[in-house]
């Protein structure tokens, strides 16, 4: 069955890059001129889902208005004949359907995105998580989608990492298939060290079978008190209904200040009008 859908959990508070995200919402913060999210919803659609759930809270209703239409702005830009940035900002309103459901308590990723449940209906469907940026050249979606294709089960986007941030991931057992594809055996969330089954870890991107959200409504709370998505796949993984890809392209962390800024340097580096200023200024100021 065709990916038409993606689930995009954006409730939580964004702690790590505070006081930025006081009242603005962390996916909005932007890189160079855009918002995070942005990025992550046209990197869903060049991969060809036509319809983005976004799960909310409360202090998030500016996610919504800026994938919305805004008619005086567009009033005005057309009276100035400002018609390019009236097209980016039509294209960015008709690239997806853009549907929205609150997650009213924090209670865990899993519970987040079984908020969606009723939004995605009986179909698979992919998970994006906010922090996580991956470089248009080096996409990651369609490889998850060819082996969900191929095989048919829910689909991790799995990266080798190094042993000091383990103890922070959802990290996976795996066996090699054919053409590149894993089958994860088992999944284990934030393990200890010494428990971890690899150093594949759980990164940001998901294809989820329907069959997630049963398996969701039992999952009891696991790490940290809340309801962990990575619980309710071992279930999968458990029953050989789970599959992963190694993914080995360009990844940017938008979640600290660090990472924010690194990211827009480099897409900042990528844009014609932007690049020569930048290096010229960094050439400067490296030499002082
Ligand atoms: C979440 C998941 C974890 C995954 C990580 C990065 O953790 O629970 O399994 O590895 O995202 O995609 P969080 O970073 O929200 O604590």
């Amino acid at each position: 069955m065709k990916i038409r859908k993606a689930v995009l959990p954006v409730a939580g508070l964004g702690t790590r890059v505070l006081p930025a995200s006081k009242v603005i919402p962390k996916e909005m913060l932007p890189i160079v001129d855009k918002p995070t999210l942005q990025y992550i919803v046209e990197e869903a659609v060049a991969a060809g889902v036509e319809e983005i759930i976004f799960v909310t809270s409360r202090s998030k209703r500016s996610i919504e208005d800026h994938f919305d239409s805004f008619p005086e702005l567009e009033f005005t830009l057309e009276r100035k004949g400002k018609h390019k940035e009236l097209a980016e900002l039509r294209a960015l309103q008709e690239m997806a359907v853009y549907t929205s459901v609150r997650q009213s308590e924090p209670l865990g990723l899993g519970h987040a995105i079984l908020c969606a449940k009723e939004l995605v209906g009986d179909e698979p469907f992919i998970v994006m998580l906010g922090d996580i940026i991956v470089s248009p050249e080096t996409p990651c979606l369609p490889q998850l989608i060819e082996v969900y294709e191929r095989y048919g089960g829910s689909v991790l986007s799995l990266v080798p990492l190094p042993p000091e941030v383990i103890p922070t991931y959802g990290i996976a057992a795996v066996e090699e298939l054919e053409k590149g594809a894993l089958k994860v055996t088992h999944v284990v969330e934030k393990p200890a060290l010494e428990e971890a089954p690899s150093n594949l870890g759980a990164y940001g991107r998901y294809v989820l079978t329907p069959g997630i959200f049963p398996l969701l409504e039992k999952t009891p709370p696991g790490r940290g008190g809340e309801i962990q998505i990575t619980d309710a796949i071992e279930m999968q993984a458990r029953a050989g209904k789970c599959y992963g890809v190694r993914f080995t392209g360009d990844r940017l962390d938008t979640g600290t200040p660090l990472g924010l800024l690194t990211t827009s340097i480099s897409f900042a580096l990528k844009r014609p009008d932007l690049a020569p200023g930048l290096r010229e200024y960094m050439r400067q100021t490296l030499e002082k």
